[in-house]
């Protein structure tokens, strides 16, 4: 039997592997104008990151962790050995956690440093149960903004991630922000506590997940998918009663900037997100076009702490995430069709195969001199060359056969407009030699002119 792709996942095939390299290229344009940098951090970490990081009690590290195991450590647990807690590894289920360690880790942001602004794209994995828009690999792009606290970093994330998915073609007449601040270690414990309180009020109509995690983190409740559990959190107290006067100061700094800078958003004093990091600003953008129920393509906050979780000095930090896949989904749904992978420049077709070795030297005399150009390469009569040339989109094909190379010629075919020339083949690869890598540089305006013949 066949072996397919794992479970939640999906292969990007051409077409769409394209798109994704413009996707992730188009984000980091826009991104590098507010000063990010690329950074690449591994695709596992070690497991205890996670957990101090993003919080035990969340569902991404209690549910959702793939543990990565070495095959010698494997042997040692089959045995009934154990591993060093250095050895636990789990894929990243998220970006922020890795690349907070590695600012901490380096140094990135040493006492009365700039800010270190921070961009990466790559699969994430989170064993959730698959469906449209939820993969157990997924592809995220996101950011990370380490050594200040100012509102103005958390306006101008969310204003270049706003512009971002405008550019790309994410349909914003359907699109969503939502905002909310969690506020701070001074004011969310008597918040949380409040929440705990009514909670336990109102806990007959509440779920049991939802009653169990009410001694860990309460909050989840705000997004449990069950109904009653719902109705009864709409009724619960809201943390804008509670922020503290400096939370409730950045959280109104936030939302001026984004007044001046035109950009709609819906206060919603539910979001509470499910990493366990944040402090102050959170945020979700929401789209309802072509999604299910996933229907978050992007978000992310404030977290001030996290630095100190793993191990650094108190570096506030600022960043978020968008889905790749789920942003693809929006914009096929608006519809916009992935553009053709498919890109040829010239398909050089033989006639027989005794003009072969001349056909094979003529294309890659093309490649060499930076232009797109193929074969066939399974001897397949001149008519089917042709409709692969057609297949993969060349603008002009070049026959070569016995006579046309007696005379040291080519006839080169332009696929749209049907006109043929004979072109001599010294030319044509003289001025191919011309182009030294650079294509349609220097006097050469396009591959046209080097195919420029008689009619
Ligand atoms: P997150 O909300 O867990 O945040 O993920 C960000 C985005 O990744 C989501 O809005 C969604 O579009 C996409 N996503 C998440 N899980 C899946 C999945 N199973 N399948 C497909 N897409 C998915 C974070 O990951 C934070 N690290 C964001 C952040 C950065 N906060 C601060 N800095």
């Amino acid at each position: 039997m066949a072996i397919n792709s794992p479970e939640g996942t999906r292969d990007l095939l051409p077409d769409e592997a394209k798109f994704w390299a413009h996707f992730r290229d188009t984000a980091f344009g826009i991104f590098a104008r507010y000063g990010y940098q690329p950074i690449e951090t591994p695709l596992f970490e070690q497991t205890d990151l996670f957990v101090r990081g993003i919080g035990q009690a969340t569902d991404v590290v209690s549910k959702e962790m793939f543990t990565a195991i070495s095959g010698e450590n494997f042997k040692r647990v089959m045995e009934g050995g154990t591993i060093k807690a250095k050895s636990r590894l789990s894929l990243r289920p998220e970006g922020t956690a890795g690349v907070v360690r590695a600012v901490v880790q380096h140094d990135l942001v040493p006492q009365g440093a700039a800010p270190a602004k921070l961009m990466y794209a790559g699969p994430m994995f989170r064993a959730e149960r698959p469906q449209k828009g939820r993969q157990r690999m997924f592809n995220q792009v996101g950011i990370e903004c380490l050594g200040a606290e100012d509102p103005s970093v958390d306006a101008e994330g969310i204003i270049m991630l706003m512009r971002f998915y405008a550019a790309i073609g994410v349909p914003m007449d359907a699109t969503r922000l939502l905002v909310n601040s969690m506020g701070c270690e001074q004011c969310r414990p008597k918040y949380r506590e409040a929440v705990r309180e009514y909670m336990n009020a109102h806990a007959e109509h509440m779920c049991e997940e939802c009653m169990r995690r009410a001694e860990i983190n309460p909050l989840r409740a705000f997004d449990c998918k069950n109904p009653g559990c719902a109705e009864v959190m709409e009724g619960a107290p809201k943390i804008s009663d509670y922020l503290c006067d400096d939370c409730r100061e950045h959280y109104q700094a936030v939302k001026t900037y984004l007044d001046g800078a035109g950009i709609s958003y819906i206060e919603d004093p539910t979001l509470v997100r499910g990493l366990d990091y944040y402090t102050r600003t959170v945020f979700e953008v929401q789209v309802d076009q072509g999604m299910g129920s996933q229907n978050a393509i992007g978000g992310g906050g404030r977290y001030d702490k996290l630095a100190e979780e793993v191990g650094g000095r108190p570096t506030p930090g600022f960043g978020f995430a968008l889905g790749y896949e789920r942003c693809a989904l929006a914009i096929q749904a608006a519809g916009q069709a992935f553009p053709s992978a498919q890109h040829c420049d010239i398909f050089v077709a033989c006639v027989d195969d005794s003009v072969r070795a001349e056909a094979f030297s003529l294309v890659q005399a093309c490649r060499d001199a930076g232009v797109t150009a193929e074969m066939d390469h399974q001897h397949r009569s001149l008519k089917s060359q042709f409709k692969l040339a057609d297949k993969v989109g060349s603008r002009m094909v070049a026959v070569l056969g016995p006579d046309e190379l007696a005379a040291g010629e080519v006839k080169v075919r332009n696929m749209s407009t049907h006109h043929e020339r004979l072109v001599k083949l010294d030319q044509a690869k003289a001025l191919l030699a011309q182009f030294g890598g650079e294509p349609f540089g220097g006097a050469h305006a396009s591959i046209e002119d080097v195919f420029a013949g008689e009619e």
